[in-house]
C-alpha cells in the first residue's frame, strides 16, 4: 500500500462509523447552563482557571475585586467560544462546500466529497452548541447578543486581511491554507484550552468537540495531500511563502477583546496596553504555534513544503526560527 492510500485509508476509518461516533449523530446535549445552575456553579468557583489568563497575573490588576475577575474570566470563555462559531461557520464550512460540490477546482475523489459534507454537519452542530453557550452566558454576564454581536476579534481579523479580494485561485489557496491550518491545530487548541475549563456544561461540550475535531484532524491531513499534489509549482510556492503568516495569525492574542474587556471593568486604556503587553511578549504567538500546531508543521515536513525556494526564509521572517 503506497503512502497517499494509507492516509486516505486512515481517516475514512474513522469517517465510516460517522452515524454512531459523531458528536451531532451520538451523543446527548449535555452542555446547557441555566441561570440557576450558573448560580450554583459560579458561588464557588470561576468561570475559567485564572493561571489559563495571564493578564489577571499582572501586578496593575492585583486587589482586583472578585466581581471584576469573574468578569474578564467570562468574556475570556466567551470569545473563545463566540470565535469558535464565526470561524467554523465562515472559513471552515465554505471550504469544505466548495470541496464537496466540486468549486476548488481540484479533482478529489468522490468519497472525499461525501465525507467533506459530514464535516460540514459536524462544524455547523459546533457552531449551534458554541453559539447557544455564548448566548447563555452573555445573558448572565449581562452582555446580550443584541449587544455588542458578534465580538471583534484579532484573529479573524488577521486571518480576513490574508484573502484576496476577487474570486482568484490565490483567494481560494489562502481560504484553504487557513482552514487546513485550523483543523491541523483545533484537537490541540482545543484539549488546551479544556485544561482551564471548570464549569461542567462546557467542560462537555469542549470534549465532545475535541473528539470531532481528532477525525477532522485527519481527513484535512489527507485532503491537504491531495490537493497539493494537483497545484502547480507556483500555487505551491504562493501557498508554502503565505502559510507562515497564516500560522501567525491564527495564534494571535485577541487583543481587541482584552483592552474592551479592561475597559468595561474601568481600566484606562493605557494601564490596559501596559498589562496587554507584559502579559503577552513578542515571542508568545510563535511560542504558541509552536506548541499547538505540531501536526501542521509535521504535514508541511511530510509534503515537502520547506523545500520550495524562499519558504523556509518566509518561516524565518515570520520568527519560526527551527522551521
Ligand atoms: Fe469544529
Ligand atoms: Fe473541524
Amino acid at each position: 500500500m503506497n503512502n497517499k492510500n494509507s492516509n486516505l485509508l486512515r481517516y475514512q476509518k474513522y469517517l465510516d462509523n460517522w452515524d454512531s461516533v459523531s458528536s451531532v449523530r451520538s451523543k446527548p446535549n449535555k452542555y446547557q447552563m441555566t441561570s440557576e445552575h450558573l448560580d450554583a456553579e459560579l458561588n464557588e468557583r470561576r468561570w475559567f482557571i485564572k493561571e489559563g489568563v495571564p493578564i489577571l497575573e499582572h501586578p496593575l490588576l492585583k486587589g482586583m475585586d472578585r466581581e471584576c475577575e469573574q468578569y474578564l474570566l467570562g468574556r475570556f470563555l466567551l470569545q473563545f467560544l463566540e470565535y469558535g462559531t464565526i470561524l467554523e461557520h465562515e472559513f471552515v464550512n465554505t471550504i469544505l462546500a466548495d470541496m464537496a460540490l466540486g468549486e476548488s477546482g481540484v479533482p478529489i475523489p468522490d468519497r472525499m466529497r461525501v465525507d467533506a459534507f459530514k464535516i460540514y454537519t459536524d462544524e455547523a452542530y459546533h457552531a449551534q452548541f458554541n453559539m447557544e453557550a455564548t448566548q447563555q452566558i452573555r445573558d448572565y454576564i449581562g452582555m446580550p447578543v443584541s449587544e455588542a454581536w458578534p465580538l471583534q476579534n484579532s484573529r479573524l481579523i488577521g486571518l480576513r486581511k490574508l484573502i484576496p479580494q476577487n474570486k482568484s485561485r490565490e483567494n481560494f489557496l489562502v481560504r484553504f491554507g487557513i482552514v487546513v491550518a485550523s483543523e491541523t491545530i483545533a484537537p490541540k487548541e482545543l484539549t488546551e484550552t479544556m485544561k482551564g475549563i471548570v464549569i461542567e456544561p462546557i467542560y462537555n461540550l469542549f470534549v465532545d468537540h475535541a473528539e470531532d475535531e481528532k477525525k477532522h484532524c485527519m481527513y484535512f491531513s489527507a485532503l491537504f495531500e491531495v490537493v497539493w499534489n494537483y497545484l502547480s509549482d507556483d500555487e505551491k510556492q504562493y501557498l508554502g511563502l503565505i502559510f507562515p503568516k497564516i500560522l501567525k495569525s491564527f495564534v494571535d492574542i485577541n487583543k481587541v477583546a482584552l483592552f474592551d474587556a479592561l475597559a468595561k471593568i474601568g481600566v484606562d486604556k493605557q494601564s490596559a496596553k501596559m498589562i496587554i503587553d507584559d502579559s503577552y511578549p513578542e515571542d508568545f504567538c510563535v511560542k504558541r504555534a509552536l506548541s499547538v500546531a505540531s501536526s501542521t508543521f509535521f504535514n508541511l515536513e511530510r509534503l515537502g513544503v520547506y523545500s520550495i525556494s524562499g519558504v523556509r526564509d518566509a518561516f524565518k521572517a515570520e520568527g519560526f526560527a527551527r522551521a
